[in-house]
């Protein structure tokens, strides 16, 4: 089911993003179990919008478990440590004293760097500083749809080579910043491992295709020396975040906003320094990029 005009929902009121991109949604509680109904109307709203934001659902750790869970089973998060007592929760935190760029803080799509990497990511916000803080989303779907027919022809056919290594490798900027993060990231050899998907590829739901590369985890195109494949991606990179392609999540405390990351990428932004924001995070495990 693939909805974008409110008129198609019965349970639930979406409020898509003025400039295409992106919806807020109410009309439903996430503390308890949705009704089939609704779970389908807000599946497909977010199939439609690929971010969508609930604002004022104040949800335990147990509940953000238990709505991620009727999104779809869990995924692998594997280079922060969880939370005590809640294995797929993972704290994003940055304290007051912390000076860092934010965690996520730059444009990527969550662990795309798997065989399978997450089809949603969920974020519920606890503690909002009173400036900056917000993040961005891209829209890789228009961005490969306003593509010309020549260079989506050139790109049909080449795979893109991702890995954590920029993140979480031995060398990465992580590993160098460890004891000046509150959060407990995980740097391992294995981040160093890569895995090549498709550069472009087609959305299991809508059967959109969208362009799936970003500047942390994307590392080469297969089969192209770096001095053709770096500035072609430079070239995407450019394109992806064009304004108009750009939605900008303002988080409000209690929010929850999940994100499609086969046809998104994101980017938390800093400009809060002196104060502290908290997030939970979840991931809903996702299928083999095609
Ligand atoms: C992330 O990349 O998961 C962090 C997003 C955020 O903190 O806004």
């Amino acid at each position: 089911m693939l909805q974008d005009a409110q008129s198609a929902y019965r349970t639930i009121t979406v409020k898509p993003h003025a400039h295409g991109f992106g919806a807020e949604v109410a009309g439903l509680d996430l503390r308890g179990p949705l009704p089939d109904d609704v779970l389908a109307e807000a599946k497909a709203a977010w199939a439609a919008h690929g971010v969508l934001s609930f604002p004022d659902q104040p949800l335990s750790l147990d509940e953000l478990e238990a709505f991620t869970l009727q999104m779809g089973p869990f995924g692998d998060d594997p280079y922060v440590a969880p939370m005590p007592g809640h294995p797929n929760v993972l704290e994003v935190r940055r304290e007051p004293d912390e000076t860092l760029t934010p965690f996520g803080g730059a444009w990527h799509s969550d662990w795309s760097f798997q065989p399978q990497p997450p089809a949603a990511t969920i974020l519920r916000s606890e503690v909002i500083p009173p400036v900056g803080g917000d993040t961005l989303y891209c829209d890789a779907t228009r961005a490969y749809e306003a593509l010309d027919p020549a260079t989506k022809a050139r790109l049909a056919p080449l795979k893109a080579v991702h890995s954590a290594s920029r993140a979480y490798g031995p060398k990465s900027g992580y590993a160098r910043e460890l004891d000046q993060r509150s959060m407990p990231i995980i740097v391992s050899p294995e981040a160093d491992k890569t895995h090549a998907h498709p550069l472009v590829r087609t959305h299991p739901v809508t059967g959109r295709k969208a362009l799936f590369i970003s500047p942390v985890y994307t590392v080469g195109i297969e089969g192209m020396a770096p001095d053709q494949g770096d500035p072609l991606l430079s070239e995407l990179y450019k394109h992806l975040t064009q304004e108009q392609f750009i939605y900008r999540q303002v988080w409000r405390e209690g929010m929850v906003v999940i994100w499609d990351n086969r046809c998104t990428m994101h980017n938390a932004l800093g400009g809060y320094d002196g104060h502290r924001r908290v997030m939970h995070r979840t991931t809903v495990a996702g299928d083999t990029p095609v």
